[in-house]
């Protein structure tokens, strides 16, 4: 019998780890011959720790789970424990007939909370290989042509086309190639990247290694921050196990392919998850951003071509080389095709990755899937697309999930991170948090970052006393920063600020007026 225990680290935090060793113990007090499997999560945060058990091929779930709940599960199980069988006070019954799962088109994560991440062979027993395996039938061309059929879209939060951006790069000349996966998950709320890696992480290396052969790469890396320790961990016991079996190396999978990579880990700083910061990070220089062009497809690590793609871009690909480009792209809506990783925290009742088709109504996932907010109160707002990303008030909750339907009421999609917010929320606060957190977080290489987000701070705080002439001054500010910022990072913060301004002036106006008042 086998008994999964998540070693995902929200799992971890929630107890998981007591829970695993509490377990063993009580296996073995009761003579049961058992194995604990330390799995991924399922996604269902709220569940968490969600200990399965697997009878015959069901796996039945129970959770949250605490070391309390651990002897009558083992006593069950001695008493002969059935799926259908609800005695035990977490018992929750076949996982895979849970709403929050059986919602899903779970493409990219569907060996996540499912296998043993490091295990070749539970990844091969679950279909793990196939991509690559059809990648190295298929050859370079062929596999640029299938992810271009995909419509596969930058998941990092560009939006850009995977296959036209891999295109370039194998169309470009240079003694060595690089594939660079972008694990610098630095947007709150988003912890999609993070599930991956430590959940499947033999997925995004079949990813890069099928991006190695289509580009004409040799050598990658996974650049990750060092706030993920169990990711860094999960990756790097990933690559052994690969390389052991022959997956990476030489000869990949007995072919005149040849692949490898390595883990290399940052220190966590925002704008090193800009790609030029990236770069110079990883060449050991100063995590600044780097002026595009020369674009990292044609000058990049080590100033050689070079693909930097996200964790989940990357993660998509061996799907995509299974099962067929018009397959993926038979999903979604517009020009968002696939499936994304929707990924819900915040003032929410039921948190967690959701992975579906691109489109749907944003009130259907913050309301129906996410179950409202936590608290019992009205939501008020959501951010979408992590600190940088526009608040959407619940008037325009029938938006689409896409990138360019988001767009149209002045979202962003980002990296699919979605915060929510009961009416409690100060939009200004927020505002002010946005700004600040860009001072805090920018590389100072240009001036309507650098300076702008001091600035921002300090109008924000003359309105909050009252002074309600800093409002139109931060309208024009926000519109330096957005137009007239090097990068992402001071070209976005104003998003936030400007989405509350325009969807909720009275957290602006209706602060201070006493002050204002007595003051006139
Ligand atoms: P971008 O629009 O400048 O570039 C998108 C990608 O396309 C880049 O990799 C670029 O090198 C590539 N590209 C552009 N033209 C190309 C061509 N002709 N051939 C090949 N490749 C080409 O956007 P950027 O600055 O890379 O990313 C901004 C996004 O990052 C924002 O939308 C934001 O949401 C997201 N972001 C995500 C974070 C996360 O934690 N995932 C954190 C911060 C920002
Ligand atoms: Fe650096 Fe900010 Fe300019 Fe980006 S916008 S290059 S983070 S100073």
């Amino acid at each position: 019998m086998k008994i999964y225990v998540p070693i995902d680290a929200a799992a971890r935090a929630l107890g998981a780890d007591d829970v695993a060793k509490t377990m063993a113990a009580e296996l073995a007090k009761q003579g049961v011959e058992a194995q604990i499997v330390r799995n991924g999560s399922r996604g269902m945060i709220w569940l968490e720790p969600l200990v399965e058990v697997d009878l015959d091929g069901t796996r039945v779930g129970f959770g949250p789970f605490e070391v309390e709940d651990v002897a009558d599960l083992v006593a069950e199980i001695v008493a002969g424990l059935t799926a259908d069988s609800r005695k035990h006070p977490r018992a929750l019954g076949p996982v895979e007939e849970l709403d929050w799962m059986k919602g899903q088109q779970r493409l990219t994560f569907a060996r996540v909370g499912v296998i043993d991440p490091v295990s070749m062979d539970d990844f091969i027993a679950h279909g793990g290989l196939n991509g690559l395996k059809a990648a190295i039938a298929a050859g370079p061309e062929k596999i640029v042509a299938e992810v271009m059929d995909s419509g596969l879209r930058g998941r990092g939060g560009a939006g850009f086309p995977t296959a036209i951006k891999w295109k370039t790069v194998a169309g470009a000349a240079g003694p060595q190639k690089y594939i660079i996966c972008n694990a610098d998950e630095g947007d709150s709320g988003s912890f999609a990247d993070r599930m991956l890696m430590e959940g499947d992480p033999l997925c995004l290396i079949e990813g890069m290694a099928i991006a190695g052969i289509a580009v004409g790469a040799t050598q990658g890396y996974v650049y990750i921050r060092s706030e993920y320790p169990d990711a860094i961990r999960a990756m790097n016991d990933a690559i052994k196990a690969a390389r052991a079996y022959g997956m990476l190396g030489a000869k990949m999978l007995g072919s005149d392919y040849a692949y490898d990579m390595e883990v290399r880990v940052g220190a966590g700083a925002y704008v090193c998850g800009e790609e030029t910061s990236l770069l110079n990070s990883l060449e050991g220089k100063r995590g600044v951003v780097r002026a595009k062009p020369p674009i990292p497809a044609l000058e990049g690590f080590l100033g050689r071509p070079t693909v930097v793609n996200n964790v989940l871009s990357l993660g998509a690909v061996p799907w995509i080389l299974e099962h067929g480009g018009a397959a993926y792209g038979a999903l979604g809506i517009g020009r968002s095709k696939g499936t994304i990783p929707i990924q819900i925290a915040g003032n929410v009742k039921f948190g967690g990755l959701y992975e579906a088709a691109f489109g749907m109504k944003l009130g259907d996932i913050v309301m129906g899937i996410g179950g409202g907010t936590i608290s019992g109160r009205p939501v008020k707002a959501v951010q979408v697309g992590g600190p940088l990303g526009s608040y959407i008030p619940v008037a325009n909750f029938d938006v689409p999930f896409g990138y360019e339907e988001l767009a149209t009421k002045e979202g962003l999609l980002g990296h699919a991170g979605i915060t929510v917010f009961d009416d409690t929320a100060d939009m200004l606060k927020l505002s002010r948090f946005a700004m600040e957190f860009c001072a805090v977080e920018s590389c100072g290489k240009c001036t309507p970052c650098r300076i702008g987000s001091t600035r921002g701070v300090e109008t924000i705080d003359r309105i909050a006393e009252g002074d309600l002439d800093g409002i139109e001054i931060l309208k024009d500010l926000c519109n330096t920063m957005k137009w007239g910022s090097l990068c992402a990072l001071g070209g976005f913060a104003p998003f936030p600020v400007m989405s509350a301004l325009t969807h909720f002036p009275d957290d602006f106006t209706n602060r201070g007026t006493a002050r204002r008042e007595a003051a006139e």
